[in-house]
C-alpha cells in the first residue's frame, strides 16, 4: 500500500502522527524504535521495536473491532504504521488493574501484591510528563473541563470511557488466559474522532501498555517491565526485552479467533419455520452458526435420534434449540439422550400452546425454557462463549453498547428538557 504522508502533526516518545493527504480525517501513527521508562527517563533503541509494536497494535485493535468495541484503528498501512481516524486526545491514560503489582503498590501501602481486584481496579492518570503523569480523581477530570474535537468531556463521557475501559481490559484478558497468560493490568488512552465527535480508543494498545505473566508468574513476565527494572541496559537485556516482544507478537498473530461450534434449531413442525428464522437469525448476529432441521420426537423418534447422532459425530459443540409448540417432547427427549445443553423455545403463544410442557419435565432431565428468539439465541451463544473468547467478548461488549444507547437515550431526554 502506498503511504500518502502529509505533514507531521506531533512527535511522542514512541511514535510520529502525520495526516494523510487528501484524507482530512484520517492520520498515521508510524512506530519509531524506541523504547522509554520512568517518564521518558530511560531511554533505549530496539531495532525493529516499530514493526513490532505496530502488528501487535494491528491485532489488538482488530480483534477489538470485531468483537464491537469502537476503535481509531482502520488499518496498518505499513509494517511500522497504522492508519487510524484523527482523533482529538483526551489527556487521561485509562488504567484498569487485576492484579495489584509496581505503582499501585507505592501508592497504597500495605496492600500486599497479587491482591486481585473483582472488578477491575480502573485508575486515571493525567498526561503530563513534566508532573511524572499524576493520579487524578474523576472529580478533577470533570474539573479540568475538557473540550475535544468540540465535545465537552462531561460525567457521561467519563462513564462511557470508564465502562470501556474495563470492557477493553475483560476482553483482552480472555484473550490472554486462552493463552494461558494473566494481563496483569493495561493502560488505554481515548480520542474524540474529528469528523463525528464520537469517543473511540485510540492511540495504541501494544506491549509496552500493559503486564503480561505467563501462567500467572511474574518471573515469566513478557512486558516492557524487565526494561523498566534492569539495572544495566546491557545488550543481553535488550536481546531478551526484543525476544519477549517478538513472542507476544507471535502469540497474537497466531491467536485462532473462530472456534468451531454449531447451534441445531430442530422444529417439531414445518409451521414454525418462521420462528426458527428468527431465532437463526439472531444467532448470526452473534456470529454463531446454525443448522435448522425438522423432526417430530413424537411422530418421528428414531429420526430425531438419528439427527442428535449425527451432529454429536461432528466432534464439535452443539447446543441443541427445541421448538415444539402444543406438546413438547421434543425438547426433553433431546435432553434425555444427549449430554449437550437443550434449550426449549416454543413458539409465540397462542391458544393451542402449552408452555408448561417444556417446563415440567421429567426427573434427570436439564432443559431449559425461553419464550423469544432472541433469548434463545443467547442463551446457546452463552453457553459456546464458555470456550470462546471472541464470542464471550462480543456477548459482554453487546452489554456494553446497550448501556450506552440508554445512556444516550438519558442524556438526549435531558437535553430536551432544558
Ligand atoms: N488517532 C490519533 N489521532 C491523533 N493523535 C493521536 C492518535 N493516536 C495517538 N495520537 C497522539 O500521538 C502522539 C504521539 O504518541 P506518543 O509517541 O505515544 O506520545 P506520548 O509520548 O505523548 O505518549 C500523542 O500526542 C498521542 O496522543
Ligand atoms: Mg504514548
Amino acid at each position: 500500500m502506498d503511504l500518502k504522508m502529509g505533514t507531521q502533526l506531533a512527535e511522542g516518545k514512541t511514535k510520529r502522527i502525520l495526516e494523510v493527504a487528501d484524507r482530512p480525517g484520517l492520520v498515521y501513527l508510524a512506530s519509531k524504535d524506541a523504547i522509554t521508562a520512568h517518564n521518558g527517563i530511560r531511554k533505549g533503541q530496539m531495532e525493529g521495536k516499530g514493526v513490532v509494536a505496530t502488528t501487535t497494535c494491528a491485532v489488538v485493535f482488530k480483534y477489538l473491532t470485531a468483537v464491537g468495541i469502537r476503535t481509531a484503528f482502520v488499518e496498518q498501512a505499513a509494517p511500522d504504521t497504522l492508519l487510524c481516524r484523527r482523533c482529538d486526545m483526551v489527556p487521561i491514560e485509562w488504567v484498569t488493574r487485576r492484579v495489584a503489582t509496581g505503582s499501585f503498590l507505592k501508592r497504597n501501602p500495605g496492600v500486599k501484591e497479587g491482591y486481585r481486584f473483582s472488578p477491575p481496579k480502573l485508575e486515571l492518570f493525567f498526561k503530563d510528563d513534566t508532573k511524572g503523569d499524576p493520579q487524578w480523581s474523576e472529580e478533577q477530570v470533570l474539573a479540568a473541563a475538557f473540550c475535544c474535537a468540540g465535545r465537552a468531556i462531561g460525567p457521561d463521557e467519563l462513564r462511557l470511557m470508564g465502562k470501556t475501559t474495563v470492557a477493553v481490559f475483560s476482553v483482552l484478558e480472555r484473550l490472554w488466559s486462552s493463552l494461558g497468560v494473566a494481563l496483569v493490568d493495561m493502560k488505554i488512552e481515548f480520542g474524540v474522532d474529528k469528523e463525528t465527535g464520537e469517543i473511540l480508543v485510540a492511540d495504541v494498545i501494544d506491549n509496552d501498555s500493559w503486564r503480561l505473566w505467563p501462567a500467572g508468574d511474574k518471573r515469566l513476565m513478557k512486558d516492557k517491565q524487565t526494561f523498566r527494572d534492569a539495572v544495566d541496559v546491557t545488550p543481553e537485556v535488550m536481546r531478551d526485552l526484543k525476544k519477549n516482544y517478538e513472542w507476544v507478537a507471535e502469540q497474537l498473530v497466531g491467536f485462532n479467533m473462530s472456534r468451531h461450534h454449531q447451534a441445531v434449531i430442530i422444529m417439531g413442525s414445518p409451521s414454525d419455520a418462521d420462528h426458527c428464522a428468527k431465532i437463526r437469525q439472531h444467532l448470526s448476529h452473534l456470529g454463531v452458526s446454525a443448522a435448522v432441521r425438522v423432526s417430530s420426537a413424537h411422530k418421528g423418534t428414531e429420526e430425531t435420534l438419528r439427527i442428535v447422532a449425527e451432529y454429536e459425530g461432528t466432534g464439535e459443540p452443539v447446543v441443541f434449540i427445541a421448538v415444539a409448540g402444543r406438546s413438547n417432547g421434543l425438547g426433553p427427549v433431546l435432553s434425555g439422550n444427549t449430554a449437550f445443553p437443550v434449550i426449549n423455545c416454543p413458539p409465540t403463544p397462542t391458544v393451542d400452546s402449552d408452555v408448561f410442557s417444556s417446563l415440567r419435565t421429567p426427573s434427570g432431565l436439564g432443559c431449559s425454557t425461553v419464550l423469544y428468539p432472541e433469548a434463545a439465541a443467547l442463551a446457546a451463544a452463552a453457553c459456546f462463549a464458555l470456550s470462546d473468547p471472541t464470542l464471550w467478548s462480543r456477548l459482554a461488549v453487546r452489554r456494553l453498547a446497550n448501556w450506552a444507547k440508554l445512556s444516550a437515550a438519558d442524556a438526549a431526554q435531558r437535553a430536551a428538557a432544558e
